[in-house]
């Protein structure tokens, strides 16, 4: 593999288990790793504080993320269609135009469906590619040995990790220049803050000669955004509730599900979607792990996720602050979705 077989493990390696598959797949796994004691202790800051909420990072167990996956499946959801079909009309194009990059590494991959557009693209003008997805969840293992099967000229090192550790391996899994990908809209569930300190953490493992592609919602009718997170089926619904739900399993809460309800609306002040858990009635719930009750008024909300919104303007001065420049935008032609390559600021 990439990988000097000579190279002494402790070196790059400390905080990773390397196995290697075959002459084609090696996987390295973080021995890093987030507890349980982590997620209760955010849960108990959350609904202490003086506005409850959670962190959405936690609606995706194993429910959680089948969930989304429907969600990605509605009518009423177009980022997911309206960015695969950007990587469907355009990967060709961004191939073209990244001539020397042999490498894509993606930040998140779950099932590299998307990335597969990409892949299949640079392998029409490449004689080889080196994948490396990042992603805290074993699916990377199936989704990679299903590419390995579809591409015989691509090699894989998947990294199941959290993208900060994960991205300090890289450079030492393979030093050649890289397209860097971060799907989905899921800077948007960041805070901003957040954001430019994950830009900024990438950034700084860039070099000028690589490109880092974001996917953002751009901003556009209330009403569209709306539907988006209010589905007909309830997927959405069930898929905020699903965080209580998870209270109860893995901390022993007694949150009655049917008395809190779902609500999401475009708040515009803000450039975001935001999701909340409403409580039905006056009611105190109980948390075995490490044991308290907290108390709800009636129309108490739990602030459970922000989907910031963007426009060309917006991102390009997020990019900025983060020492990274636009280089090129990927759009739908409703403007719905983009895909925007972004490269080191001179
Ligand atoms: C994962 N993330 C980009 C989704 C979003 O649109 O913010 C999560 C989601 N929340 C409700 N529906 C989908």
């Amino acid at each position: 593999m990439n990988l000097p077989e000579n190279i002494s493990p402790d070196r790059f390696l400390k905080n990773f288990d390397r196995s290697i598959i075959n002459d084609r797949f090696e996987i390295f796994k973080s021995l890093k790793k987030e507890t349980r004691s982590r997620f209760s202790e955010d849960v108990r800051k959350g609904l202490s504080s003086k506005k409850k909420f959670l962190l959405p990072k936690y609606f995706y167990d194993d429910k959680g993320s089948e969930l989304f996956e429907k969600i990605c499946t509605t009518d009423e959801y177009y980022p997911t269609r309206t960015e695969k079909r950007i990587l469907l009309e355009r990967s060709d194009e961004i191939s073209l135009k990244n001539k020397k990059i042999r490498t894509i590494t993606e930040l998140g991959s779950g099932s590299s469906e998307k990335s597969e557009l990409l892949i299949n693209s640079f392998l029409k003008d490449r004689n080889f590619l080196h994948y490396i997805p990042i992603d805290v969840s074993p699916v990377l293992m199936d989704s990679s040995e299903s590419l390995l099967k579809k591409f015989n000229n691509l090699n894989v090192s998947g990294i199941i990790s959290f993208y900060e550790n994960g991205i300090k391996l890289i450079s030492h899994i393979d030093s050649s220049p890289k397209l860097i990908l971060f799907l989905g809209s899921s800077i948007g569930n960041f805070t901003r803050k957040d954001s430019v300190e994950f830009l900024k953490m990438v950034r700084q493992s860039m070099n000028p000669d690589e490109r880092f592609m974001v996917g953002f919602d751009l901003e556009k009718d209330t009403e569209v955004l709306n539907r988006a997170y209010n589905d007909s089926k309830g997927y959405t619904a069930a898929f905020n509730l699903n965080i209580l739900e998870r209270i109860n399993r893995e901390l022993g809460g007694d949150f009655d599900l049917k008395k809190f309800s779902h609500k999401a609306f475009y708040n515009s002040g803000k450039m975001r979607m935001e999701m909340h858990l409403i409580s039905g009635e006056d009611m105190k719930v109980w948390i075995d792990e490490p044991g308290y009750e907290i108390s709800f008024k009636k129309g108490e909300t739990i602030h459970t996720e922000n989907s910031c919104k963007f426009t060309f303007e917006s991102i390009a001065d997020l990019a900025d602050k983060s020492g990274l420049a636009v280089s090129d935008h990927y759009t739908d032609t409703e403007n719905y979705f983009t895909l925007t390559s972004l490269t080191v600021k001179k």
